[in-house]
């Protein structure tokens, strides 16, 4: 299993990261097996996975039950739990305790929590008391709504040299990698070089220090929206709606299950059967 120290190696030997999100066992087992580096329980399954149109209704016990799944699947990798939603704003005392079971009830190596200013202090406290914790600057889907919408951020030179302070601040305030997602490539590959811990891109660039997808992105599986930072390397939603439809087909007509899907009972025992 990866650690933090060893991320921060793979970036000083400018060896990218690999990383993608997983809700469940059987996926998580896949991207294990896979080599990632590391696994993201991201709050993205509020849309994959749940069917909200956004992050905001996931909460810390559906974050700790995907966790749970991810952890049996996954043994030997690094996982990365999200803190969702107001779970990390109003009550230190509130946070540590959720950040306490994601690590100890659901078995995470770590928490995510989204931006920088007041955050960052919270971030402190959690690192000081030794929770791993990665930073999520740039476009922070928990905050869409106060962003106006999903769109690309540091595209203006003031914007960018404020995500490289907030990276800064994130930086000394302790947190082991930051995820930056939807940024020009520029602004991804200045934040890599500006920083001593592992930029970790989505819709960032080539020259982040490695890049995290969503599983479902990834597999072309369900029917959200793929943004066009994202690459999907297969196809799946048609070939498992054509599954579907042989087996409804093959029901109504008879065909399944066939005579090898079935058990027969000994002709002797049929007999006492009917008498
Ligand atoms: O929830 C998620 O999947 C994420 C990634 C997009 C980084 O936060
Ligand atoms: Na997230």
């Amino acid at each position: 299993m990866k650690t933090t120290s060893g991320l921060l190696r793979m970036k000083q030997k400018k060896e990218k990261i690999t990383m993608m999100t997983a809700y469940d066992a059987p996926a998580a087992r896949l991207v294990e097996e896979a080599g990632m580096d590391m696994i993201l329980v991201g709050d993205s399954l509020g849309m994959v996975v749940l069917g909200y149109d956004s992050t905001i209704p996931v909460t810390v016990d559906d974050m700790i039950m995907h966790t749970k799944a991810v952890r049996r699947g996954a043994k030997d990798t690094f996982i990365v739990c999200d803190l969702p939603f107001l779970s990390y704003h109003t009550d230190l005392k509130e946070t540590f305790h959720y950040a306490k079971r994601i690590m100890q009830e659901a078995g995470a190596n770590a928490v995510k929590l989204e931006g920088a200013g007041e955050v960052v202090e919270t971030i402190a406290k959690l690192t000081s008391a030794g929770v791993p914790v990665m930073g999520h600057l740039g476009l922070t889907p928990q905050s869409v709504a106060v962003l106006g919408g999903y769109r690309v951020q540091g595209r203006n030179a003031s914007e960018a040299k404020q995500l490289i302070a907030d990276a800064k601040a994130l930086e000394a305030a302790g947190v082991f990698a930051i995820v930056v997602e939807c940024v020009p490539e520029q602004v991804g590959a200045l934040l890599a070089e500006s920083c001593q811990v592992p930029i970790i891109g989505i819709g960032a660039g080539v020259d982040t220090d490695g890049q995290v997808l969503v599983y479902h992105d990834v597999l072309g599986y369900g029917d959200v929206h793929v943004p066009k930072f994202v690459k999907s390397y297969a196809h799946l939603s048609p070939i498992i709606l054509e599954a579907m439809k042989s087996y409804v087909k093959e029901v109504k007509e008879r065909e399944f299950p066939a005579p090898e899907h079935q058990f027969t009972m000994d002709e002797k025992e049929l007999k006492g059967l009917y008498g």
